[in-house]
């Protein structure tokens, strides 16, 4: 069945690997990328899509209501799944209402969009009708102990300004299908690693500095700990819910991978070494314990069930092989690396599209 779909934060990490399966598994739709392409968005991470008959890009910013609106009236989606966002927690505590006008005033302004678009609806049975599906975290159920996982039950309790402003938006998506009838899906995911992660992040941090021979900033004593998934994985997870998933529902998605911070860095500098035919232990003397990430959160685990049980969705690659492809990207991808530190990537979208 034909569908448009918009996408939105598609020139971003997890973004454009969904739009790059989105495009590649369904050719009979139209997927529209809809992107403000800020600090985080790469238009050289979709190079590949350039020219495809079924994706178009549009620059807009979803703060601005008049734009966001004109863009629904334009392509009349079927389907809207919302990744943008301002992402990064630590820029979150210097620059919180960066975080609330884009992941809380901008999901405002795409639920108010698709809500005049759609009107009210019934809910609408899985794989037919509108539906906006909005991409969130697990961080916004705030931190764990050394015990438990974090089911789709566990109360909201966010820490870091950018996890109170993904609450907040999870909130609006919930208070949108309950007072307006939109037809809502969730899905609250770990920690993504991959291709095109922006170097602002733990591991492609770490691997950019054991290119560069840079020190290897561990927050505190790096025992916080993290649940690690593949981003493939998750663009799978975000199709299948997006696709089958009961109206009105959240789905957890996770690699049930934990990792404490420093083990996880031990294993990236062996795998480092190994694949720059170093000495094991070289990339590990530039490990540099580093003053604590305020209101640090301790632990992430995600309970993934119910997306197993009900979808049938599982990880399919593990940590080892996940890091490994990881690392071999990053090595082959030199100056896409390049680009984004000199912020020569900042220039491709005047240069392809603005003539
Ligand atoms: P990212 O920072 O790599 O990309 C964000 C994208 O959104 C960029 O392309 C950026 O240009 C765009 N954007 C930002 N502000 C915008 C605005 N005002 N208008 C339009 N576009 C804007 O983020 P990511 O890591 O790919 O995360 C995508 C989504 O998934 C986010 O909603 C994030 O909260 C969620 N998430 C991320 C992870 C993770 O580990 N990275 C895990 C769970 C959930
Ligand atoms: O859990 C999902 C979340 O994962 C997403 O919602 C966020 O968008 C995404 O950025 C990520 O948040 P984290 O804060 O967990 O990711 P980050 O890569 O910034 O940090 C991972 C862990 O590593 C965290 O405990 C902080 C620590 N860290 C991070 C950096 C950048 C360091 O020790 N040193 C560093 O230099």
């Amino acid at each position: 069945m034909s569908k448009t779909i918009i996408i939105t934060g598609g020139a971003g990490f997890i973004g454009s690997h969904l739009v790059r399966l989105f495009v590649n598994k369904y050719p009979e739709y139209t997927i529209v990328n809809l992107d403000a392409l800020t600090y985080a968005g790469n238009l050289e991470n979709l190079k590949d899509m350039e020219g495809r008959p079924n994706y178009i890009f549009e620059k807009a910013n979803i703060v601005d209501a008049a734009a966001v609106q004109a863009l629904f009236q334009k392509y009349q989606p079927d389907g809207v799944i919302h990744l943008a966002a301002e992402s990064h927690v630590d820029r979150s505590i210097t620059s919180p209402l960066d975080f609330v006008y884009t992941n809380v005033v901008g999901t405002v302004n795409l639920l108010n969009a698709a809500k005049e678009l759609w009107g009210p609806l019934p809910a609408s049975p899985a794989g037919g009708g509108a539906r906006f599906h909005h991409v969130s975290t697990d961080e916004v159920y705030g931190a764990l102990g050394s015990t438990g996982l974090f089911t789709e039950d566990t109360k909201y309790d966010p820490h870091s300004p950018y996890s109170a402003s993904k609450a907040s938006s999870d909130h609006f998506v919930y208070a949108y299908a309950d007072t307006y009838g939109l037809p809502v899906v969730l899905t609250n995911c770990s920690n993504n690693y991959g291709p095109n992660h922006f170097p602002e992040k733990l591991i492609p941090l770490m691997i950019h500095n054991i290119i560069n021979n840079k020190p290897l900033p561990v927050y505190g004593d790096g025992n916080y700990t993290r649940d690690w998934l593949y981003v493939i994985d998750h663009a799978r997870a975000i199709d299948l819910v997006f696709h089958q998933g009961t109206n009105g529902e959240k789905y957890n998605v996770g690699g049930f991978n934990e990792w404490k911070n420093i083990d996880l860095v031990k294993l990236l500098c062996k795998q480092m070494d190994e694949k720059l035919g170093h000495a094991e232990g070289t990339s590990a003397q530039l490990i540099t314990y580093v003053k604590d990430r305020p209101g640090h959160d301790l632990r992430y685990a995600i309970d993934a069930t119910k997306i197993n049980r009900e979808l049938g969705w599982a990880p399919s690659v593990t940590f080892e092989e996940g890091l490994s492809k990881t690392i071999d990207w990053y090595l082959s991808n030199t100056e896409w690396l390049e680009h984004v530190t000199s912020g020569a990537y900042q220039e491709y979208y005047e240069r392809q599209y603005m003539h």
